[in-house]
């Protein structure tokens, strides 16, 4: 049986990727002035770049903002040059981290790492066996969407980058068409229910109840303008938030669709 989403609260997390340097951080100080004046109903994380991650836990917020890394080795330690790894980034202080997002499943000659689902899984195992909690990304690219295979893609990368040992507290699953990342497009309203639809069916029938509550944000090109339509579809218990969570005042902007 599916819970209805409107049991599960919401999550609304920034990515930065590649951008800020401790200066940034004063955008975080004005987001968190900003989010002390209300109460909200969603959780709210922040995935800055390792090099940040201390210093943002540091910062005197609370529960309020929490902290994450964007991106974790598969290993617990060892000869990776380079790489940081999911006690490391516990360690400096993250509660999150952000595994198998596209920009890191896209291929090298593209700028990517190349990272198989295979791969995802066992950064998601290590994730969880050092106590952070991963959010997992999926979704298509332009070309699958245009061949109808979205749902095959979505499903196949859902199957093979969850390990069996996944609760509704520990995993959030990210959906994110490739093609919506950074370009200002996004997918209709039915088009978004159909896929978050398909991965709680495939959540629930796979981890039952847990499957039920874990949350299913969506992400590519969320905004203060279209916020609030997107948390109305069914399924979707909050945002992934890439260029739009570098400035204070458009991240407060989404964060605000969830206003109590
Ligand atoms: P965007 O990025 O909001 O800039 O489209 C989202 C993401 O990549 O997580």
């Amino acid at each position: 049986m599916t819970a209805p989403a409107k049991k599960i609260k919401p999550l609304v997390a920034g990515n930065w990727k590649m951008n800020g340097t401790g200066a940034h951080l004063r955008e975080l100080r004005r987001l968190n002035t900003g989010l002390s004046k209300h109460k909200f109903g969603c959780d709210v994380a922040v995935c800055v770049p390792a090099t940040l991650v201390h210093r943002l836990s540091t910062m005197k917020f609370g529960a309020k903002i929490m902290t994450g890394g964007q991106d974790c080795h598969g290993a617990q330690k060892g000869a990776h040059t380079g790489d940081v790894s999911a006690d490391m980034l516990k360690d400096a202080g993250a509660k999150w981290v952000i595994v198998g997002h596209s920009e890191r499943r896209a291929e090298v000659k593209r700028g990517g790492h190349g990272e198989t689902s295979k791969l995802v899984r066992e950064k998601v195992l290590a994730a969880q066996m050092a106590g952070l909690r991963g959010i997992v990304c999926v979704g298509e690219t332009l070309a699958e969407r245009k061949s109808g295979d979205t749902l095959k893609v979505v499903g196949a990368q859902l199957r093979q980058s969850l390990p069996d040992t996944c609760s509704a507290g520990d995993i959030v699953i990210a959906y994110e068409p490739v093609w919506a990342i950074g370009s200002g497009l996004t997918p209709s309203v039915e088009q978004i229910g159909a896929v978050h639809a398909h991965i709680r069916k495939a959540l629930t029938r796979r981890f039952g109840d847990a499957g039920a509550a874990m949350r299913i944000l969506y992400g590519g090109s969320v905004k203060p303008s279209n916020a609030a339509e997107l948390m109305a579809i069914a399924n979707v218990n909050g945002a992934l938030v890439g260029g739009a969570s570098l400035k204070a005042a458009d991240f407060s902007g989404i964060i605000g669709a969830y206003r109590r």
